[in-house]
């Protein structure tokens, strides 16, 4: 039987009701409460829209998105798909389809001529199914991070 959800935006609240435990479903998530807060608000900031399915007042899936402007195109705008996740409880009851058909929404509502993501091989049927298409290669270059304190200042200027 399917579980009754709706989707819409993530709340700062959410990260307690289920958010990270559905995250989980994709790579663990141990961030410290205030620091999950700051990223909430630099998304915002950044425009990176992250969407919740809701079941009564439990997240049970996730899915974020971010709009690109492009120079090229025409100034033709790309939906960047990322983080899609259900709650292991839930997966195969439609919730992964119905979050990617309301990313599809909003980038036709926001003029997308594109969405694009990356994901593991075994998922490409299940994008397939969705009416994604397979193309280019992703490509992946690791970098360093220093452990704590902000980025490196610019060098000096001669
Ligand atoms: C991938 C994931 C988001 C799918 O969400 P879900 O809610 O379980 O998927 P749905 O229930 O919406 O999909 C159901 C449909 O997909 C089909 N399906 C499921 N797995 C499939 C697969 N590997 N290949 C093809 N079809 C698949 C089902 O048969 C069903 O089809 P139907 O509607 O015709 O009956 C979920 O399994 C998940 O969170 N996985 C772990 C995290 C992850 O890998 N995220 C993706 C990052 S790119």
């Amino acid at each position: 039987m399917t579980i009754p959800f709706h989707i819409r935006p993530m709340y700062a609240t959410d990260f307690h009701c289920g958010f990270r435990e559905v995250l989980s479903a994709l790579s663990p998530v141990t961030l410290p409460d205030e620091e999950a807060m700051e990223i909430f608000r630099s998304r915002l900031r950044f425009g990176v829209a992250t969407f919740v399915a809701v079941a009564g007042e439990r997240i049970i899936g996730t899915a974020s998105l971010l709009l690109e402007t492009k120079f090229i195109h025409n100034g033709g705008r790309v939906g960047h798909v990322e983080d899609v996740a259900v709650d292991p409880n839930y997966q195969g009851q439609g919730i992964g389809q119905a979050l990617i058909h309301h990313l599809i929404e909003v980038c036709r509502r926001e003029r997308c001529y594109k969405l694009i993501l990356d994901c593991n091989p075994q998922l490409v049927p299940w994008y397939s199914k969705l009416g994604f298409r397979e193309w280019c290669h992703a490509m992946r270059l690791d970098l360093e991070v220093p452990a704590h304190g902000p980025p490196e200042s610019p060098p000096h200027q001669p």
